[in-house]
């Protein structure tokens, strides 16, 4: 038998848009949600989890849409529950091959303090519900939550009562990040021991990263069986985020030889896909982060430069190529015409409506009047920042700023709104929060900045200024505090009759980004867009 006879696939399950939209401020609209879908699609993931549709109208829309739109098996996830279920098939139903992700908490901890529910209920509800999805639906993965912690006798005892009742692929999440890679590779060994009829479904893992250890872990659990790994690109997700899906594909392609598993990801495109899931969640990657950050193929030192140039594998363990990171080359100029642009576009993976083109292409002259060289990098950024569907219920026409180190910083801003020119003027503790403050002035709602980051997109010093901005109303943020308790509580199976609600908190954050050669100007564009983005979000939710 050859190796690759032996080696057995990976099922590769993407939770980027469910676990990874839990990460705190994170909000995702419906075209941003299938914007990430279809390069989840392109990259070759199996399964992707869309979200939890129970939790959320916008939740149900994304994961229908989802459905709707790729080929790949689409997951939705609920409670034990049943209006959960009913509300999660009707949302993914329409997927080539739908999924439905049911899951309770199995650990005595969960259980008691959370569920307030003792061993037989829980028994009896995973069995319940995985029953009912499986009279939707054949494709059904049961989670135990918080497995790591649970007694592995009452674990096994359920997974074998999941699997009996129709669980095609049993998961067993670290939901605490609290494993460490020996223990969690024996307790999936233990498992594939222990249950009687586990070769009636797959092994999945989903590990949290709250001690660094979720690609570890789930390597080990590679080791010793699973056969699915949950993960995320960039490793987002609650808390300290999930596993990477970059690093833990890397870790397979570069260490084969450990893992003896293939799996279907284009590696080429994992550079692009981290770098959109960057923009689109306005959650900027670290530029130590392994694979995809801007320094894992940097080499500094003269020693390292010399053994590069050399032979690359005396540092490389692997390429910048593989990951799809390649030098980022002048692609276009002043003259190059639409039909050039929206060409190159499409050589770079991207589908675009007509609209997004002419908005994109907009976007394009205008910056190339500004900067000379246009390369791939600055291309990315246009595209992350076409309009998507957020309406202009503000728009920026103008901005003049006065500001130095001896007087106090004043910024006086036109906006459009409801087809009226309205300026005001404000001062403000530097240039930003002046023009900030202006703004404020203009635009109903009070606004209260979360967070604000800056990014150059290319070097050199024409390069494009990339602000992401967070920010949050000040009414929204005293009420998520109040319903907050009421939603953690609100994970129990036995709250059948109450109105289902979110594992994700309830959202106060608005991400907004703005792009210019001038970094004032990408400022203020960042925070009208967001501003725009929370109204519109408003606006969805009263419909
Ligand atoms: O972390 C976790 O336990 C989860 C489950 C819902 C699978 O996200
Ligand atoms: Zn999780």
């Amino acid at each position: 038998m050859t190796n690759a006879e032996q080696k057995k696939k990976l099922i590769i399950f993407d939770t980027t848009m469910r676990d990874g939209e839990q990460t705190p401020g994170v909000n995702l609209n419906l075209s941003e949600k299938l914007e990430i879908a279809r390069q989840l699609e392109k990259l070759g993931v199996d399964v992707i989890e869309a979200g939890f549709p129970a939790a959320s109208p916008g939740d149900f829309e994304a994961v229908q849409a989802v459905a709707q739109h790729v080929k790949c098996s689409v997951a939705a996830l609920c409670r034990c529950v049943p209006a959960d279920i009913e509300r999660a098939w009707e949302a993914v139903k329409g997927a080539v091959n739908p999924r439905l992700h049911i899951f309770i908490a199995t650990s005595d901890i969960h259980m008691q303090y959370k569920l307030k529910m003792n061993r037989e209920q829980v028994l009896a509800a995973a069995v319940k519900a995985v029953k009912l999805g499986k009279s939707f639906c054949d494709n059904i993965e049961f989670s135990c939550e918080d497995a790591s912690r649970t007694e592995p006798a009452f674990l096994y005892q359920v997974l074998e009562a999941a699997i009996d009742a129709g669980a095609t692929t049993v998961n067993i999440p670290d939901t605490v990040g609290y494993a460490v890679p020996e223990e969690f590779g024996r307790l999936i060994k233990g498992i594939r021991e222990n249950v009687p009829n586990i070769d009636k479904a797959v092994i999945s893992v989903h590990c949290h990263d709250d001690l660094g250890l979720a690609v570890a872990n789930s390597l080990s659990a590679v080791q010793n069986g699973a056969l699915q790994i949950e993960c995320t690109v960039n490793g987002l997700g609650e808390r300290a985020g999930n596993c990477s899906m970059e690093e833990v594909v890397m870790a397979i392609n570069t260490r084969g030889g450990s893992f003896r598993v293939t799996h279907g990801i284009d590696t080429t495109r994992i550079y692009r896909t981290s770098q959109r899931v960057a923009k689109l969640t306005g959650v900027p990657v670290s530029i130590y982060k392994s694979i995809v950050g801007a320094n894992a193929f940097a080499h500094e030192s003269g020693i390292h430069q010399h053994g590069i140039l050399a032979n690359p594998m005396t540092y490389e363990i692997m390429t910048p190529q593989s990951v799809g990171k390649t030098e980022s080359t002048l692609v276009l100029g002043k003259l190059s015409g639409r039909h050039a642009f929206s060409d190159r576009l499409q050589s770079m993976g991207y589908t675009l409506t007509k609209e997004d083109i002419d908005s994109a292409f907009a976007e394009f002259k205008e910056l190339a009047d500004r900067k000379k060289t246009i390369t791939e990098g600055d291309l990315e950024a246009i595209v992350g920042h076409v309009k998507r569907d957020t309406p202009d219920y503000y728009k920026m026409e103008s901005f003049q700023i006065q500001s130095g180190n001896k007087m106090q910083a004043m910024a006086s801003i036109t906006l459009t709104c409801d087809g009226q020119l309205v300026t005001e003027a404000a001062t403000g503790d530097g240039p930003v929060d002046a023009a900030y403050n202006a703004v404020n002035r203009i635009v109903e709602g009070r606004w209260r900045l979360d967070s604000y980051d800056i990014m150059a997109v290319t070097g050199g010093m024409d390069a494009l200024g990339e602000v992401t901005v967070r920010i949050s109303r000040e009414e929204e943020k005293a009420e998520a505090a109040s319903s907050q308790a009421e939603t953690q509580a609100g994970l129990s199976a036995e709250a059948e009759t109450e109105q289902p609600q979110g594992v994700k908190a309830q959202t106060v954050s608005h991400t907004g980004r703005g792009l210019s050669t001038d970094i004032i100007e990408a400022s203020i564009l960042a925070y009208v867009n967001a501003i725009n983005r929370a109204m519109a979000e408003t606006a969805r939710k009263t419909a």
